[in-house]
């Protein structure tokens, strides 16, 4: 009889079901924002360099992440092609993270080291010099502009106020571990970066 006045009150019956969805959603959600495996970095794993962070964000400003993933899944065609899978571990100090969902090219959670610092730069001035069939825009301009140094120690504090373990003294000398270099240094700093902690868990 119950269930009856349930069923006939539709305004009854939405509030019953949003109080459902909503255990279901946080039983999921709350152990990852506390449990270590997701919030304690993956052996190995640290923050970005200087260099790095500054490639990173031209990764983004780029929209590299609208055609590669950085998200290997826990099935054999992934990891026989990319490696191990990715941890949650492995992106804790990633803000925003990068998983993405688009894979026109290949994922690059672990492309770092996979080529010589020299093939990523040929490789984004023109792809087609290195792999005639690929259809990856080129980047020419990376070689041009230089980082702005002067923003890299303040993207440094604003990262550390969310969590990333930066010295004050890293953050002291991040203007000068940047100056001069190219962007696309940075953004090959950066690649040459991911993923490489797993390498050590063999
Ligand atoms: C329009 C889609 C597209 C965009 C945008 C794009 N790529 Fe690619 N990328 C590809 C495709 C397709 C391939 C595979 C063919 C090749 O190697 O060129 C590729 C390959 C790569 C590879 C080699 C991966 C491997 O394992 O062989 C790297 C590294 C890479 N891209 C980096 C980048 C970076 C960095 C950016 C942003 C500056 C970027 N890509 C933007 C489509 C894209």
């Amino acid at each position: 009889m119950k269930h009856e006045i349930i069923e006939k009150n539709v305004g009854l019956l939405g509030v019953l079901v949003a109080i459902v969805i909503s255990v279901g959603g946080l039983v999921e959600i709350i152990p990852l924002t506390v449990s270590s495996e997701t919030t304690q970095p993956a052996p190995g794993v640290k923050p970005y360099t200087a260099l790095q962070l500054e490639g990173r964000d031209i990764y983004l400003r780029e929209g590299c992440y609208t055609c590669h993933s950085q998200m290997i899944r826990p099935l054999r065609g992934e990891t026989e092609r990319y490696g191990h899978y990715s941890l949650p571990g492995e992106s804790v100090y990633d803000h925003p993270f990068q998983f993405g969902s688009k894979r026109t090219g290949p994922d690059l959670a672990r492309v770092g080291g996979k080529y010589s610092d020299e093939w990523q730069r040929l490789h984004l001035i023109n792809p087609r010099d290195l792999v005639p069939e690929s259809n990856m825009p080129g980047f020419p301009w990376l070689v041009k502009h230089t980082v702005d140094s002067s923003l890299t120690p303040r993207k440094m504090q604003a990262l550390r106020t969310v969590g990333v373990p930066y010295s004050d003294a890293e953050i002291a000398t991040a203007s000068a571990d940047v100056e001069g270099k190219t962007e696309m240094d940075a953004l090959i700093a950066y690649l040459q970066g991911l993923g490489t902690a797993s390498q050590t868990w063999k």
